[in-house]
């Protein structure tokens, strides 16, 4: 058996691939259409790489165009259908634009955001916006603007990134830890206030994930220390290392799907066993 401590992306991504192709009718996205924030990199390019794999046309927006341009090319090339939007996730007049010119959407999965390490004491007020900006604005930006379009069209799945940093009280995550507690929160608002126009809406709340938003976390907080702290991280985590990218998407693509359709108001932690077997 393979140890969980070093499961590989490649495995995974082929045995969700083998799981969803095996039931074959189950987990198809097919005619959806799909917003993924974030998509240029890390979970969001995972969540892109997946939708498109089963079968929804994935509008994948970033800040980052070189980032969004490499996640759409890749889809185009595995045979799938994507196209790249460079969206500030914090100006709402852009996702205003770029939403409504997309159409009619089916899917939202809101995974942009930015890290920050401070406590009260020495975190800025210049930091403190920036991630309300990024994290809480930015996810209220896109379901502010897309819950409307999925009511027109009678109906619609999203799914935001929250974080375990909602739930329990993590060390020098104080203005991060704030903006996940409003992604919950929210998540929970739409899902209350719009059950009846038949649209779900979730959050996942990972642990720590092997993505470039870690590799840069260690990069600015701990320089020469980086691999020393990337062990220490991965062993926070009961299972003994961080998650893939690609384990949070099978989880969104599920809780996206029409299989997860009695789902709404739910939050997912989806974190090696951090909250639950650390005691
Ligand atoms: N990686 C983890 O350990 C972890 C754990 C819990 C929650 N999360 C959350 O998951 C989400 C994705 O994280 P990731 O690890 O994949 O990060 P990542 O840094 O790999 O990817 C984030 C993407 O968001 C984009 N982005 C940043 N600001 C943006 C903006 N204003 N508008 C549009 N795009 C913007 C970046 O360009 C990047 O492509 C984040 O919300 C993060 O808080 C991550």
């Amino acid at each position: 058996m393979q140890p969980v401590g070093t499961i590989k992306q490649d495995w995974l991504v082929q045995n969700i691939f083998i799981c969803a192709t095996k039931y074959d009718c189950m987990l198809k996205l097919h005619n959806k259409i799909a917003i993924v924030t974030g998509a240029g990199s890390g979970i969001g390019k995972a969540v892109a790489l997946l939708f498109a794999q089963q079968g929804a046309k994935v509008f994948v927006a970033d800040l980052n165009p070189e980032n969004a341009d490499a996640t759409t090319n890749e889809i185009i090339t595995s045979g799938g259908t994507a196209e790249s939007r460079v969206l500030d996730v914090a100006n709402q007049q852009a996702v205003t634009d770029t939403f409504n010119a997309i159409g009619p959407i089916d899917i939202l999965v809101t995974c942009a955001g930015i890290s920050h390490i401070g406590n009260a004491a020495n975190t800025t007020e210049a930091d403190f916006d920036k991630v309300y900006n990024v994290n809480v604005k930015g996810t209220y930006n896109c379901l502010h603007v897309a819950v409307p379009i999925m009511k027109k069209n009678g109906g619609g799945s999203i799914v935001n990134i929250s974080s375990i940093a909602a739930k329990v009280g993590l060390a020098d995550r104080f203005a991060y830890s704030m903006s996940k507690g409003a992604v919950y929160a929210m998540t929970l608002s739409v899902a209350k206030d719009y059950v009846n126009d038949h649209i779900r809406c979730n959050c996942v709340s990972p642990a720590r994930v092997h993505t470039p938003f870690v590799d840069g976390f260690l990069a600015k907080n701990y320089p020469g220390k980086e691999q020393e702290m990337f062990e220490k991280l991965s062993k926070t985590q009961p299972i003994g290392r961080m998650g893939q990218p690609v384990e949070i998407a099978g989880l969104i693509l599920y809780l996206c799907s029409d299989e997860a359709s009695f789902l709404t108001g739910s939050d997912y932690a989806i974190d090696g066993g951090f909250v639950t077997l650390n005691s």
